[in-house]
């Protein structure tokens, strides 16, 4: 009938008293037959267990040859009383120890694990000082237990503050959360990397992203729209020569916003400003814990941002390559090398790793893009980088129905599987746009993290559909 503490919550304010606890077993060390010395987690945070045989412990010598059998991650609840360590224990969470009176075993034995977590859990240090880790493929093979490491339930708590913060954010500007279909008729984004089904005779496709019904929730009147959910790539880009492509995932989850505007982009700019200075700060506060735990095995700077976020046109981020001796297409896309390349020259002269860059030219920008007025091989676009890398896209889109039409015809857009949504602007449509946020780039970078299938509870890649 005792009340369990949780891990996280033993600090030196209890010593001395008697708690209930239950974590699983991590490490067991024996020293003795009277000695032993139990490494108990829960939910990424660790504490020392010591059961000594004693007249004061009551535990007995039957009591420490249990402990010793048990199998590593098998959950176990101890009753013990909360002491100061002698000295700080390296592999504990907490500042306190507990000194076991009882232990109970809750599984019976496992076989042999194929991942250990404490191998997971190695830092780059750790592995230069020659301990035993683990590859990111076993780990991925293994997610389950992968995800016990302290920095991947930090890495996903951190995912959860971003994904609250996002929305607690907009819910305050009066957006209104949709939820939009993910079976849909056609390509949305243009292009190939779509998943093809067949729904019930009529081909079909996973939805590439929300994009035309959120505009067609904005159609709706619903005026302010967001939506959070999955979002599918069949990324062509994979090949088997680069199976590890590193920011593009299969599947991910995406934050969309879509929002009528007054008359001009900068108002979509403006919003992305606020809510992104909003979620770094948030993220900062609320997940302070968590990002230190993230550290621990993968050290990383803060990020550097502005309090009002830099904005750069194309042009002038395309000269400030050229500047540097990198020569770029003025009309034609950035690629990762060269939005690397850029993303360290607006660090070194703005010192923000947070940046816009706005008017992109017409012709690397989807259909359902507005040209610029004043210049139709621009458009009124915007991508915003995190660490050199892109994790938003956004722009104004066309509201004009036979302007929308005649882009979709020059785009070699096949107008079949848009009919629904061309019509939705038969009958008049309010000037608009938006953006789409990938959710697990955002944390990948933020935490500078090499690879994004370490922000992804499950990834899903070319190679891989399990677990
Ligand atoms: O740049 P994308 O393709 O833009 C759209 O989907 C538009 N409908 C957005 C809009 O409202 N105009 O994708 C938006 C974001 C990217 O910036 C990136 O963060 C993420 O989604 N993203 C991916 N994340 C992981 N894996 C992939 N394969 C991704 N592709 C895009």
């Amino acid at each position: 009938g005792k009340k369990m503490t949780e891990v996280r919550d033993l600090v030196e304010e209890m010593v001395g008293t008697e708690v209930l606890i239950r974590g699983r077993l991590e490490t067991y060390r024996h020293k003795s037959s009277k000695l032993g010395f139990m490494m108990l987690r829960q939910n990424g945070f660790k504490v020392q267990c010591v059961a000594t045989q004693s007249e004061e412990t009551k535990v007995s010598v039957n009591m420490i040859k249990f402990l010793k059998q048990l199998s590593s991650e098998s959950f176990v609840d101890v009753i013990g009383v909360v002491v100061l360590p002698k000295e700080p224990v390296k592999a504990s969470t907490q500042k306190v120890e507990i000194q076991v009176r009882k232990a109970y075993c809750l599984n019976n034995g496992f076989p042999q694990l194929p991942l250990l977590v404490e191998n997971a859990a190695r830092s780059e240090a750790d592995l230069k000082a020659g301990k035993a880790g683990a590859d990111q493929y076993t780990r991925l093979n293994n997610r389950v237990i992968d995800l016990r490491t302290p920095a991947n339930q930090a890495i996903f708590r951190i995912e959860g503050h971003v994904f609250f913060a996002f929305i607690e954010f907009l819910i305050s500007k009066r957006f209104v959360p949709i939820f939009t279909p993910k079976l849909i008729a056609g390509s949305s984004e243009g292009g190939s990397a779509v998943f093809k089904l067949d729904y019930f005779g009529q081909p079909a496709c996973l939805a590439q992203s929300p994009q035309l019904h959120k505009q067609m929730a904005i159609c709706g009147d619903f005026g302010r729209v967001f939506v959070v959910g999955s979002v599918f790539r069949a990324e062509d880009s994979f090949t088997h020569r680069h199976p590890m492509k590193h920011g593009h995932l299969c599947e991910f989850v995406g934050l969309d916003v879509e929002m009528e505007i007054q008359m001009h982009y900068s108002e979509i700019m403006d919003l992305v400003d606020e809510l992104f200075v909003f979620i770094f700060t948030k993220l900062n506060e609320r997940g302070n814990e968590e990002l230190e735990a993230v550290r621990e095995q993968y050290p990383f700077e803060p990020l550097k941002f502005l309090p009002k976020t830099l904005r750069l046109t194309f042009a002038e981020g395309i000269q400030m390559l050229k500047d540097a001796g990198v020569e770029v297409d003025p009309l034609g896309d950035l690629n990762t090398e060269t939005e690397r390349k850029l993303g360290q020259l607006v660090l070194e002269k703005y010192n923000t790793e947070f940046y816009m860059l706005h008017r992109f030219p017409a012709a690397v920008r989807p259909f359902y893009t507005m040209p610029c007025g004043d210049d139709p091989r621009y458009s009124n676009s915007f991508d915003v980088f995190l660490r050199g890398e892109e994790i938003i896209s956004g722009a104004q889109r066309i509201h004009i129905l036979e302007f929308l039409e005649e882009r979709a015809g020059e785009c070699g857009i096949d107008l079949k599987t848009l009919e629904t949504y061309i019509d939705a602007f038969r009958y008049g449509a309010p000037p608009h746009g938006g953006f789409g946020v990938g959710l697990e780039r955002v944390v990948m970078l933020f935490c500078a993290l090499n690879n994004i299938r370490k922000t992804s509870l499950f990834p899903r890649d070319p190679q891989r559909l399990a677990p």
